[in-house]
C-alpha cells in the first residue's frame, strides 16, 4: 500500500520536472516590473520600431495598450503605429506569413504570449545572445536558439560579437586582483553599436519588460483586486469570530 503511494506521487510529479528539464541552455535573469510605465513605454517603442515589421501582437489591441501604459491616444497613433491602423484595431502587421517564410526558413511568429511561452529570463538572454557565424545565411547565429532564422535587427544598437557571447555567466569580482570578470558579455566585438554594454542591456530589459505585459496585461489590476480580498476577509473573519462567540455564549 505505502510502495504503491509513493510511486504514485512520483508519476504525479514527473511532468514538473520533464518542464524544469526543458531550459538546457544557462539563462540570464531578469524580474519583469509592470509597475513600471517609464519602462513598458520604452519597452513599447522598441517593440514598434525594431520588431513590428515582422513580429504581430494581434491578440492585443492599441487601444489597451495605450491605456495601461499611460500614453494618450493622439501620441499613441501618431508615434507608435505605422500600418494605418486605428487605436482600436488588434496590434497586426502586413507581412505575408509564406513570402517570410521563404526569406527566413521560419515565419516570425507572432509575440503577444511569447513571454508565457519562453519565459521572461529565455527573452531577456535571446535578444542579448546573437553573434557573428559566417556559416549561418544571415551570418549570425544565438547563443540560446541555436541556428535561428532570424537577423541580428538590433546591430545597430548592441554592435556584433565575433564570438559567443557569455549569457548565463554573470559578473563576478576576482577576489585577487578585484577585477570584475564578464562585466560586458562579449569579449571581443565584431563591429561596435550605438549603445554602451550597460545601456543595451537597460533596453532589453525595457523590451522584456513589455514584452511580459503583453503576455499577462492584468497582472497588476490582479494583485491589487486580491490585496483587497484579503482584507475583506481579515476584516470578515472579525465579524464572523464575534457572531460565533454571541451564538455559544449560553451554551455549556
Ligand atoms: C526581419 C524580420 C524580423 C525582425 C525585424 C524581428 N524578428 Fe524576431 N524572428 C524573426 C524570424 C524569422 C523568427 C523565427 C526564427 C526561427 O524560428 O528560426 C523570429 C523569432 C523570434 C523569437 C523567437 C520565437 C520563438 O520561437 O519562440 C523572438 C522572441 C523574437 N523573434 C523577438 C523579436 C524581437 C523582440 C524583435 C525586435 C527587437 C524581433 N524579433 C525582430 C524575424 C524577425
Amino acid at each position: 500500500m505505502m510502495r504503491k503511494l509513493i510511486v504514485g506521487l512520483f508519476i504525479a510529479i514527473l511532468p514538473a520536472l520533464g518542464l524544469a528539464a526543458g531550459a538546457s541552455v544557462p539563462l540570464d535573469t531578469m524580474e519583469p516590473d509592470h509597475t513600471n510605465k517609464a519602462s513598458l513605454q520604452r519597452g513599447a517603442a522598441l517593440f514598434t520600431n525594431y520588431c513590428m515589421g515582422c513580429h504581430s501582437m494581434e491578440y492585443a489591441r492599441y487601444k489597451r495598450v495605450s491605456d495601461d501604459l499611460g500614453i494618450p491616444a493622439e501620441l499613441y497613433e501618431e508615434n507608435l503605429i505605422f500600418t494605418g491602423a486605428k487605436i482600436g484595431e488588434l496590434m497586426k502587421n502586413s507581412m505575408s506569413k509564406e513570402m517570410a517564410a521563404s526569406w527566413f526558413g521560419a515565419p516570425p511568429p507572432d509575440l503577444t504570449l511569447e513571454s508565457r511561452l519562453r519565459g521572461e529570463d529565455w527573452i531577456y538572454s535571446y535578444l542579448r545572445g546573437f553573434y557573428k557565424d559566417e556559416s549561418r545565411p544571415l551570418g549570425v547565429n544565438n547563443v540560446v536558439f541555436e541556428n535561428v532564422g532570424m537577423p541580428h535587427v538590433l546591430t545597430g544598437l548592441q554592435g556584433l560579437c565575433a564570438v559567443e557571447p557569455r549569457i548565463g555567466e554573470g559578473a563576478s569580482v576576482d577576489p585577487l586582483s578585484g577585477d570584475v570578470r564578464n562585466a560586458d558579455i562579449c569579449p571581443e566585438w565584431e563591429t561596435e553599436g550605438s549603445m554602451e554594454p550597460e545601456e543595451f542591456n537597460r533596453a532589453m530589459y525595457d523590451l522584456t519588460n513589455f514584452m511580459s505585459y503583453m503576455g499577462d496585461p492584468v497582472k497588476v489590476e490582479r494583485e491589487r483586486l486580491g490585496m483587497f480580498v484579503l482584507i475583506f476577509v481579515a476584516i470578515f473573519f472579525i465579524f464572523a469570530y464575534l457572531l460565533n462567540r454571541e451564538y455559544w455564549k449560553d451554551v455549556h
